[in-house]
């Protein structure tokens, strides 16, 4: 893996330190709902502090258009400071006087956050003049937002070609966690590849198929995949126009020698609602008025006996339709057979997306996975295997 200069190489004592965390977390009635992504930054935060750094959080919130005090990063500011059991400042801006003022009043070890960094349009823009700003208010730039990288803006990027940069400790953990995974990753490898369409992975699909042994294609997408090579899919969800990239991609996998798993039955319900009647059929008699939900028993079984089959499991996307109660049987049962694998020491588990992760936290088994990734569209762009901006600017 590319070398990346971590918190190891870097003095930080009496430096300001200006330090990219994601805090675009969900949020209700002015209250943080859950508060993953601020722990996943609270070590990188007091380690500085701890070493006598003054700790500028940037940070972005929501898509403002303009300033918008109803996504203001004041209440999760309030957050931080409670997740880490320290005072943490706040300045109304992210640049000029208020933030000027605010970061030379800081002493060595102190916490302050800037306000939303997308109050100013300059921020995505990645502007020079706006990057200026933000670099005279620091020494070193320190990027923990995995992510964020994926945006080319002017705190996520933009920074690094002003200041030293710097990886954060989460960000060091990631990018070790992703290098296991697909760049140097213990062989074979296997991919469990779901969600509702296949137009939003198609570069997904198409790099996966080049870099893993065995790839499950479970979810919706499955579906386009089936009604493809002829299948009768009834009512299910399908994008039918991709039939004709559906089988490209097919024999575009068994020309890189990827086994590709598609579900061989399919749990049928006559309603997209939770509860709704279902039963399990085979491919070859999906009802016509029928909706597939999610994979049937024995498409479970093969899916967890090729688990057992790899030593690497790369994860986005839950295999049947997991937020209604019971089409979440195919994801949960992948996900508890994937981390019992792990506990075993018999597979490198990393998973990553939002669903993915509101999955292997419904099936309590995200603490056993080996990385859970907090990222969403970053960590699919990764998946992708494209370059990440926020990334390759921390290379040295
Ligand atoms: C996220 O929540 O996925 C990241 O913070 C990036 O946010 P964005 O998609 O608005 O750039
Ligand atoms: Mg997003």
């Amino acid at each position: 893996m590319a070398k990346f200069r971590t918190l190891d190489d870097v003095d930080v004592k009496g430096k300001r330190v200006l330090l990219r965390v994601d805090l675009n977390v969900p949020m209700e009635s002015g209250k943080v709902t859950d508060l993953t992504r601020i722990e996943r930054v609270a070590p990188t935060i007091t380690e500085i502090a701890d070493k006598g750094g003054k700790v500028i959080l940037l940070a972005h919130f929501g898509r403002p258009k303009g300033r918008d005090p109803k996504e203001s990063l004041k209440p999760v500011t309030a957050a931080v400071s409670q997740v880490i059991g320290r005072p943490v400042g706040f300045a109304d801006d992210c640049i000029g006087d208020v933030a000027e003022k605010a970061v030379a009043a800081m002493k060595d070890g102190d916490i302050l956050c800037l306000e939303n960094t997308r109050f100013h349009k300059e921020e995505e823009k990645n502007d020079p003049a706006f990057v200026a700003a933000l670099a005279s208010l620091g020494d070193v730039w320190v990027n923990d937002a995995f992510s964020a990288a994926h945006r080319a803006h002017a705190s996520t990027e933009g920074l690094g070609h002003k200041l030293p940069a710097i990886a954060g400790r989460t960000m060091q953990a990631e990018l070790e966690a992703l290098d296991k995974a697909l760049g140097a990753p213990k062989k074979p490898v296997i991919a469990i590849v779901g969600g509702a369409k296949v137009s939003s992975k198609l570069d997904l699909l198409e790099n996966l198929v080049q870099k893993v042994d065995a790839l499950v294609i479970g979810g919706g997408m499955a579906n386009t995949f089936l009604h493809a090579q002829g299948i009768g899919i009834g009512k299910s969800l399908a994008e039918k126009d991709l039939a004709a990239t559906a089988l490209r991609i097919l024999d575009k996998a068994e020309k890189a020698n990827c086994a590709i798993i598609l579900p061989v039955d399919a749990v049928v319900a006559f309603h997209f609602e939770a509860n709704a009647p279902s039963h399990a059929y085979g491919l070859d008699a999906i009802p016509s008025d029928g909706m597939i939900l999610d994979v049937g028993p024995l498409s479970i079984e093969r899916i967890n006996s090729a688990i057992d089959d790899a030593a690497t499991l790369v994860w986005n996307g839950p295999v049947g339709a997991f937020e209604l109660n019971p089409f979440d049987r195919g994801t949960m049962a992948a996900a508890k057979h994937a981390a019992a694998r792990t506990k075993a020491k018999r597979l490198v588990s990393v998973a990553g997306g939002g669903d993915t992760v509101a999955a292997l936290n419904a099936a309590k088994v995200a603490n056993d996975f080996t990385y859970v990734s907090t990222a969403g569209g970053a960590f699919l762009e990764w998946m992708e295997g494209k370059p990440l901006p926020g990334v390759e600017v921390l290379r040295r």
